[in-house]
């Protein structure tokens, strides 16, 4: 089944080339979970591993999940206990002292049942700490995107693969799931792109470019840069994209779910 977190085809060697900065711009969030020797943490989108190490480098014994398989392969080659779950289906049962997100709940567009699996899979009291985009995130990418999309008369709002919630969007769904929430802010975060607009594109905008034909990706892809050069790049040719992240901590509150 094509689930909602498999609207893109992940192939590591691309991500680690053109979108590093995402599992490296992850240590604030990091940072907020404060995993302790001894702690059992579930790292949900776990990708290639990368931060899911630093994770078990603090002593906690540690599992990823993540949709894709080439992921999933990835991060078990780095020793990491990674296995192929769909976050919107997690079958744990209170089995995690806290949840840990990076970059990947914006690709699970159904999120209540996402906040349902977590709320199981923690104990009483256990965390859930994490960073997605948020409301207005690579805005500007989109609407380029959905601009070609329009000119061949596809609509490319129907093509998008992300939530994107609001800070008041997002603070509801946990406190209905459960949680009571420490903390939330959208943060503007302008990222610089290492490979360029190019080297986004090729990662993420899979499935905007669905609809076309082979023949025309290309040339939409084309259109698109022109349309994004003027914002998005530098004199000095540097591309940075528009993200805003939504971060948060929360944690299981006694009185459950409403
Ligand atoms: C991210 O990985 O953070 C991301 C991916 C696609 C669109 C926006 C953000």
């Amino acid at each position: 089944m094509n689930t909602p977190e498999q609207l893109n085809t992940w192939h590591p060697e691309s991500y680690d080339r053109n979108a590093r900065f995402v599992s490296d711009l992850g240590e604030p969030v990091l940072a907020m979970l404060r995993a302790v020797a001894g702690e059992r943490i579930l790292d949900l989108g776990c990708g290639d591993g990368v931060l899911t190490e630093k994770v078990a480098a603090a002593g906690a014994s540690v599992v990823g999940v993540d949709a894709s398989e080439a992921m999933v392969r990835a991060a078990r080659a780095r020793g990491i206990d990674a296995r192929v779950v769909n976050g919107h289906a997690l079958r744990f049962e209170r089995e995690f002292d806290a949840v840990f997100s990076n970059a990947a709940l914006h690709w699970m567009r159904e999120p209540d049942s996402v906040l349902a699996g977590v709320a199981r899979a923690l104990k009483p009291g256990g965390r859930f700490v994490g960073e997605f985009g948020g409301h207005g995130c690579v805005a500007a990418i989109i609407v380029a995107l959905e601009a070609v999309l329009a000119r061949r008369g596809i609509n490319g709002a129907a093509q998008i693969p992300w939530y994107f919630p609001t800070v008041a969007d997002y603070r509801e769904r946990l406190i209905s799931a459960g949680f009571a929430v420490d903390y939330i802010a959208l943060i503007p975060r302008p990222t610089e792109l290492p490979t360029g607009i190019e080297g986004w594109l090729d990662t993420f905008a899979e499935n905007f470019l669905r609809p076309l034909q082979p023949a025309d990706r290309k040339k939409a892809l084309t259109e698109a840069i022109a349309l994004l050069s003027p914002v998005l790049c530098d004199e000095r040719g540097r591309w940075t994209a528009d993200y805003i992240r939504l971060r948060f901590a929360a944690h299981l509150s006694d009185r459950g779910p409403r």
